[in-house]
């Protein structure tokens, strides 16, 4: 993974020692865990049981939502390299519900239930769906156990008591790992798994990227530089990020790094207690579509956005544009291959973003693979830590969600009566 910025900043003002202080203090705060956890192998370890006890399944169906979802579809999309069939179970749309079960081979597929605080109404609810289809085919509940996981919270969770009662295996989403910081635990090994990934190469991309992320000399520290290049542009007043990956296979990337950014950053409250409503507003975009469409206002509409653009040095495949057609563009093309355009209108939008003072950062992965998934998820989970501390707000909770739940809890109950 590379990063490069435009345009060059100033930082000697900003507090990296502090920031950098911060971050290492949350890092090793036993109640926050999204670092430390991909050196716990036991949690890969009892992925690849379940996984192998359940690999006749040809059919995989996650049920989850938000940080329980979000990850193993950027996954799934990214790098599945078989043709086991995958679901998420990620609303409460009936109509899409409908769709995603009503062709199910049952016998074939395992249900993935996956809450960490075990007590999400969606997913209860998707349970509750899923519970009823097994129940209408003759599936008795001590037959369940065949044809469901659990992953929770290990310590206090309905969900985990809930498979001690049918008997169904239940994997753990440690007690410290935020919903949104967990891809890297059994909530995404086990999709991964079961789409063919190599967990173990995840693990170690991430795991390889700690030194840098932890290089005492800051001015060569990537996280360092990547939150002062932000905070620098913040001040600008470009409070946006637009996380635009050029490939189609990590457009999911953008929909998991919305959840991170948007739910961790965007506080009404600081540190401090004070009101500051405080945030940087995600948007997912991906290239090169999205220069048909949103690259005009991110080009030439209000000066408020970052872009990240990410571009994958080598595709694992490619197609050459050879013909022999007289249409100009097509002769254009000809001596060029798939992946050539792709570099050409990357470098393009680069330049252009340069000459329009359009501000960005440049992430290279060599390839899309499990490797450079696993830095970049780790890269963005502790840039989202320490952009916490730099806006002196807690990245890791979630007051602002609470209040629509309690409304929604209400009304059921008014239905109630
Ligand atoms: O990041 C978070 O904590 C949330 O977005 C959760 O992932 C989401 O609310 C789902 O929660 P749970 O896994 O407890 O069902």
């Amino acid at each position: 993974m590379k990063l490069s910025f435009s345009p060059a900043w100033d930082s000697s003002k900003l507090p990296l020692t502090e920031w950098f202080t911060s971050f290492k203090e949350t890092i090793s705060n036993p109640s926050i865990g999204f670092f430390n956890v991909t050196e716990r192998s036991e949690l890969l370890s009892s992925c690849k049981e379940i996984h192998s006890k359940f690999k006749n399944k040809k059919s995989f169906v996650q049920v989850g939502i938000g940080g329980s979802s979000l990850g193993p579809e950027m996954l799934i999309t990214a790098l599945k390299k078989n043709d086991c069939e995958f679901q998420f179970i990620n609303n409460i749309d009936p109509d899409k519900i409908h769709d995603q079960i009503s062709g199910l081979n049952i016998e074939e597929t395992l249900f993935y239930f996956v809450s960490k605080s075990g007590g999400t109404a969606e997913t209860m609810a998707g349970f509750s769906i899923v519970s009823n289809l097994l129940l209408e085919k003759g599936i008795s509940e001590s037959e369940f156990k065949n044809h469901y996981v659990f992953a929770t919270d290990p310590v206090k969770s309905e969900l985990l008591d809930l498979g001690a009662e049918l008997g169904v295996d239940c994997l753990e989403i440690p007690s410290n790992v935020g919903g949104r910081f967990s891809v890297l635990t059994p909530v995404g090994f086990l999709p991964a798994l079961f789409a063919g990934l190599d967990c173990d190469a995840l693990l170690k991309g991430a795991n390889n990227l700690k030194k840098e992320l932890l290089n005492e000399e800051l001015d060569k520290n990537i996280l360092l530089e990547t939150a002062s290049f932000l905070m620098n542009q913040k001040s600008l007043g470009r409070n946006q990020t637009v996380m635009m990956p050029y490939s189609s296979k990590l457009r999911d990337m953008g929909f998991w790094f919305v959840q991170l950014w948007a739910e961790s950053l965007g506080k009404k409250l600081s540190l401090n207690g004070d009101t500051v409503f405080e945030g940087l507003t995600p948007i997912p975009g991906y290239g090169a579509t999205d220069q048909h469409s949103q690259v005009q206002l991110f080009m030439e509409g209000p000066h408020d956005k970052v872009m990240i653009m990410l571009q994958v040095n080598k595709f694992e495949n490619d197609y050459s544009l050879k013909n022999n057609f007289n249409a100009s563009r097509l002769k254009m093309l000809s001596n060029h291959s798939l992946s050539g355009l792709m570099e050409a209108e990357f470098a393009g939008s680069l330049m252009a973003l340069k000459e329009q003072e359009r501000p960005y950062i440049h992430l290279e992965i060599p390839r899309n693979n499990e490797e450079s998934m696993g830095e970049m998820i780790l890269f963005l989970e502790s840039l989202t830590a320490i952009m916490g501390s730099a806006l002196n707000i807690d990245p890791f909770d979630q007051p602002g969600v609470e209040l629509g739940k309690i409304y929604a809890f209400a009304r059921l109950e008014e239905r109630n009566q």
